[in-house]
């Protein structure tokens, strides 16, 4: 083994125009060796998520720290263990994984992360499949049982395209959700109807809000998944019933405003509507091991059946990685960029 480990590594910017390669360095780092609780992974693969970008700005739920690698989620081999009986159990058994808040991300050779962080991933799932496992179909999962304690017989879906987006279209059919699926291109349109959305609408239509009030009529929805924010919240709430609830779970809409959001307060008061925020981090974090093992071995079921799927624009080494992420950044429904670091 190397001791050394090389990776992407943030660059800590005051300038809000600077760009993610600007964000980003490429550093060595002496090997980590994992403290108690934690195991090592040599990365094989690791997506871009809209939260890595976000987190590259300084927007996200933590703070950004200089000279920490990036990277939320990947999936590689334990190499080392320093964590009881499951941490020896882990060892040599290929996973995904999520970084530790606060500490190293996985956009390197090797990342140290919590033992029960890892989720040990079927051999029917490729690497690149299994980088994508936890971040987006744990959310997916999440938001559609959610959904469903909440009672709704129909879910209006915003950014439909995204990779949640599909996901939650094709579960919500298998779960016998209908689904009011909204995105702001012709192209996405196609996409969200041949996935079987119930209504498919363009938010640039002009009569987008009528569409969007028939189509909450005809199927009842009380719940919003909304990942775009901003003024999207309230323009798609205007045209849902009394006690509606909308789940906040992403901020796509581009703003440089720290706070960021709106809502309706007569809508909050008068129509009893709700605003709930939705962060899978708090949401494992608050699981027990054994609901978070149940949740992936749910979430693996549903990539072998096809419910799931990432799509995926392409795999990169260190050298080409940076121009795909920009790339990615500007173009998400491409598909998501994968970085190898052995590659
Ligand atoms: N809270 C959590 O724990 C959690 C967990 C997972 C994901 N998320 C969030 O879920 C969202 C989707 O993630 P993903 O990985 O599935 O995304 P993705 O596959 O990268 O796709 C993003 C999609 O959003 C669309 N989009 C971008 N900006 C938009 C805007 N301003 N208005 C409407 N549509 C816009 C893009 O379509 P165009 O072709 O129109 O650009 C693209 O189809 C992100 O906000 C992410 O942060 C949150």
């Amino acid at each position: 083994m190397t001791t050394t480990n090389s990776g992407f590594a943030l660059k800590l910017i005051d300038d809000p125009e600077a760009g993610f390669a600007e964000r980003l360095q490429r550093l060595s780092k002496p090997m980590p060796s994992p403290k108690p609780g934690h195991v090592l992974i040599k990365m094989l693969a690791s997506p871009v998520n809209p939260s890595d970008l976000v987190y590259l700005r300084g927007q996200y739920g933590l703070p950004p720290k200089d000279n920490t690698f990036a990277g939320f989620e990947g999936c590689g081999l334990v190499v080392d263990a320093n964590a009881g009986l499951y941490g020896k159990w882990l060892k040599g058994k290929r996973v995904a994984v999520a970084a530790q808040p606060g500490i190293d991300g996985v956009w390197a050779q090797y990342a140290c992360t919590l033992a029960s962080y890892c989720l040990p991933v079927r051999d029917d799932i490729d690497d690149a499949q299994a980088a994508t496992l936890i971040v987006n179909p744990c959310t997916v999962v999440c938001l559609l049982d959610r959904a469903k304690a909440l009672g709704a017989k129909a879910v209006v879906i915003n950014a439909a395209a995204s990779q949640v987006g599909k996901g939650l279209i094709r579960y919500a059919q298998r779960l016998n959700i209908k689904t009011i699926a909204t995105v702001r291109s012709e192209t996405n349109l196609n996409v969200v109807r041949n996935l079987g959305a119930t209504h498919a609408l363009l938010t640039t239509d002009q009569d987008f809000s009528m569409q969007l009030k028939a189509a909450v009529e005809a199927t009842g929805a009380t719940v919003l998944l909304d990942a775009v924010a901003e003024k999207e919240t309230p323009r798609v709430l205007k045209q849902m019933p009394q006690g509606s609830t909308a789940i906040l779970y992403g901020r796509l809409e581009e703003t440089h405003d720290p706070l960021g959001g709106h809502f309706s307060v007569a809508d909050v008061i008068f129509r009893d509507i709700r605003i709930e925020g939705f962060w899978l981090a708090r949401t494992i974090k608050n699981m027990p091991i054994w609901r978070v093992i149940q949740m992936n071995r749910r979430v693996q079921q549903l990539f072998a059946e096809g419910i799931f799927h990432t799509d995926i624009r392409g795999q990169y080494g260190f050298d080409s990685f940076l121009p795909a992420l920009e790339h990615y950044a500007e173009h998400k429904s491409d598909g998501k960029v994968i970085l190898r670091p052995w590659d």
